[in-house]
């Protein structure tokens, strides 16, 4: 039932989340918050939260905390080290997703984002030297060609929400981050002993610091200027909280589900995302969405079922 319950409501708070910061993005009069501090809150609010998870592990007793954080991140301080790569990509990710969503409409982010399964395919045979099975093979061309009949769209490609070319861009960049990140953090988490919050933990200490750079590089002179809350809103908040809440859900799915069920989510996620676009910016959805979305779906579907072959999760690692 927990998985459920999970499952459900990380399905709910991706579809918040997207169509939120796209409101927040493109139709809201307020002036445009700074993205970079949006990242950089959700990854405190992550620490915050794992933080809260160990200290409730141990029983609130700080003693116990501090021998545990010793022994498990002083003393294990290249594992920790490790984790600083996928990280980096995360933190990269997340300040892109806004640009995305800044430059396109929530349905065609999320339907291009699916990309994210071929480059986990990628790097899981790149990395791990995992081969794909005839039916995977062909889900992907599959994705492949959902994702394009729905981006040939012509009122895409002439959008009005902002920049096309770009917005694409950075998804195909997301879509790299997300894979190779996936495949390096599950694999840290299968191949250690050292518990999930303290790992989670750790990720967000180096989440904060690559989150703090690209703030820096990106808006320093913006919010000397104007100010780090500048043009919140409460919307933003809730954007952060809906931000941070995805990261741990999919935190929580790597470590207690088949990889697979994230997935299906996704394909839920774009249906319900779809249907909300339309409903709040009057995207068209038309024919060729509704056919493109409905192959990327069959694609999820087909790509998910199980194979005799390993690996039997997308994410599955073997150890090396
Ligand atoms: O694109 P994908 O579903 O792989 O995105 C994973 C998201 O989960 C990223 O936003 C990342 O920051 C977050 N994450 C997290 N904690 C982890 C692993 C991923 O917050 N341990």
């Amino acid at each position: 039932m927990f998985k459920v319950i999970l499952l459900i409501t990380m399905c709910f708070n991706q579809v918040a989340h997207n169509l939120l910061a796209a409101y927040t993005r493109q139709l809201s009069s307020n002036p445009l918050y700074f993205s970079s501090t949006v990242v950089f809150l959700s990854e405190t609010f992550k620490l915050l939260v794992s933080l809260a998870m160990l200290i409730h592990a141990c029983s609130w007793n700080c003693t116990t905390l501090s021998i545990l954080l010793q022994k498990e991140i002083i003393n294990k301080r290249i594992e920790f080290l490790k984790l600083l790569i996928p990280a980096a990509l995360y933190a990269l990710q997340n300040n892109l997703v806004y640009t995305s969503l800044t430059n396109l409409d929530p349905a065609t982010f999320q339907v291009s984002t699916n990309l994210k399964i071929l480059t986990t395919a990628l790097f899981m045979r790149v990395i791990l030297g995992h081969r794909l099975t005839m039916t995977r093979f062909t889900a992907i061309i599959i994705l492949f060609l959902g994702i394009i009949i729905v981006q040939l769209q012509p009122q895409h490609m002439n959008s009005h929400h902002g920049n096309y070319l770009l917005g694409i861009s950075s998804v195909l960049v997301i879509c790299v981050c997300a894979g190779f990140a996936g495949v390096y953090f599950e694999k840290i988490l299968k191949d250690t002993d050292v518990p999930f919050w303290v790992k989670n933990l750790e990720m967000y200490i180096w989440g904060i610091l690559s989150a703090g750079i690209g703030l820096l590089g990106q808006d320093y002179n913006n919010i000397t200027e104007k100010g780090f809350f500048f043009g919140y809103t409460p919307a933003v908040w809730v954007i952060i909280i809906l931000s941070g809440a995805g990261g741990l859900y999919a935190s929580l799915v790597m470590h207690h589900l088949d990889n697979i069920l994230k997935h299906f989510v996704s394909s839920a996620a774009i249906i319900v995302t779809a249907i909300g676009s339309a409903a709040f910016f009057h995207t068209d959805l038309g024919v060729s969405f509704m056919f493109g979305s409905f192959l990327v779906c069959l694609s999820i579907f087909l790509y998910s079922l199980p194979s005799n072959s390993p690996p039997s999760s997308p994410l599955s690692i073997r150890k090396l």
